[in-house]
């Protein structure tokens, strides 16, 4: 998959490890920064990548700052944008198969590394279950095309 990936001064640390396991994992990297720990606002990435995978450049997104909170409140002003924060297995796998989640939101800060590259690894690999949650998906399609200009 092509992913697209970014983070604020919080989390390009995590951002790091996602990238190279990312890589390890054959799928192919879109880093819109931060690389460093100097201060940056976590809108910049999320709209960054927020737009890479609502114009299909890139197939899903993944977003890390220090909550995940940030960046994926800027992330779901984005239509067509479903940004998911996680914090374990069970909220990553749900946030796939009844959300149809695009984006993963991390915590750098709270959630363990390895256990965040755990949740990267079954996100990406865990399948929107539709049928219901189709419903409930164009639902909210409907309230952006009712709500967006
Ligand atoms: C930065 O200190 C922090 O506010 C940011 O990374 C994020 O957690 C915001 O939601």
């Amino acid at each position: 998959m092509r992913i697209s990936i970014g983070s604020d001064h919080a989390g390009y640390e995590l951002k790091g490890k996602v990238a190279k396991r990312l890589t390890e994992l054959k799928h192919e990297v879109q880093d819109e920064g931060t690389f460093g720990p100097q201060s940056v606002d976590y809108p910049d990435p999320a709209a960054a990548v927020a737009k890479r995978v609502q114009s299909a450049a890139a197939d899903r997104g993944i977003l890390v700052c220090g909550t995940g909170i940030g960046v994926s409140i800027a992330a779901n002003k984005f239509r067509g944008i479903r940004a998911a924060v996680c914090h374990d297995l069970e909220t990553a796998i749900l946030s796939r198969e009844h959300n149809d989640a695009n984006i993963l939101a991390l915590s750098g800060r709270s959630t363990d590394h390895d256990l965040a590259l755990k949740m990267v690894e079954v996100w990406l690999e865990t399948h929107f279950l539709g049928d219901r949650h189709g419903r409930r998906v164009d639902k909210i399609r409907k309230i952006e095309d009712e709500n967006f200009r």
